[in-house]
């Protein structure tokens, strides 16, 4: 006989089955097209993109953070910064510019690898596997500064939520968090979409697989901004800055949210 929590996958089952399912998703997008997958041009899918281009948007968004970041009252000097979900390294680059230290990490090993190559000229700069569901690898209070783009946005809540938590713990009481989330869809978003989305891990996989030829596609989800200023709560983080940002996607409605580490 089975009881019901048999039945029910735990929370953390549920978080590693997700995780399983994203790094595929971005291991195959990192192998095949980096950064097309990181920025979705439409004109520059198939090797489009020129790196000079695709690095200058970074310096662009990275120096649109630095500006609510003074706003925030942060001092301009950077030490050790985070750049959580790092792709190719397209921000932790401009970052680098700016700061003594900056660790990027991501999931996927294909964007790493390619990362390396491109952040080889600056030696402040290190890339590195995130393998987890945390961020274990960083003992606390390591940055003062941790800071994600255009990445929590294509996980679940469940997971996003406990990498939030993490900034906290790994950022310096007094130091600062900075990230975005798209908060809610386009109006007349396909109602098959959202059904997609909401689907687990293995049923979407297999979705995809049938109606694509790939799961390799990747899902965008939207928190509202109370689940994030609770969970930001939760973890110790005073909301200083939320400002409305479209870069989910033009009528997308998001923010970026800027918060202080609790000393
Ligand atoms: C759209 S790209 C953005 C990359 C980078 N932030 C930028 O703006 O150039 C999203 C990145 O998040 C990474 N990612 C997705 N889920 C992740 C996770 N759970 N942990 C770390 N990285 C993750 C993907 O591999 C991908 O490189």
């Amino acid at each position: 006989m089975t009881s019901p929590s048999d039945k029910v996958p735990a929370t953390d089952d549920l978080a590693a089955t997700e995780f399983a399912a994203l790094q595929d998703t971005w291991q195959t997008l990192g192998k095949d097209d980096p950064l097309w997958a990181i920025l979705t041009d439409p004109d520059r899918r198939g090797q489009g993109w020129d790196l000079d281009e695709f690095l200058a948007t970074g310096e662009a968004d990275v120096a649109k953070y630095e500006v609510l970041l003074h706003d925030a009252g942060h001092s301009g000097s950077f030490a050790s910064v985070l750049d959580f979900g790092c792709g190719v390294g397209r921000l932790s680059l401009a970052w680098g510019r700016r700061a003594t230290a900056v660790t990027g990490v991501d999931i996927a090993a294909a964007m790493i690898e390619r990362g390396r190559q491109i952040v080889a000229t600056e030696p402040n700069v290190r890339l590195l596997v995130n393998d987890d569901v945390d961020l274990r690898q960083f003992r606390d209070g390591t940055f003062d500064l941790a800071f994600s783009h255009i990445c929590l946005q294509h996980m679940p809540w469940l997971l996003a939520a406990g990498y939030i938590e993490e900034f906290a713990r790994v950022t310096t009481p007094g130091g600062f968090v900075a990230f975005q989330l798209p908060s809610r869809g386009r109006p007349g978003r396909p109602t098959r979409r959202r059904i997609v989305d909401a689907l687990p891990a293995g049923v979407r996989t297999r979705y995809r697989r049938w109606r694509h030829g790939t799961a390799a596609v990747f899902d965008m989800y939207y928190t509202p901004p109370e689940d994030v200023l609770a969970v930001g709560d939760r973890a110790g983080l005073d909301l200083l800055i939320q400002q409305p940002d479209e870069s989910a996607g033009v009528g997308i409605e998001g923010y970026i949210y800027v918060f202080r580490r609790r000393a």
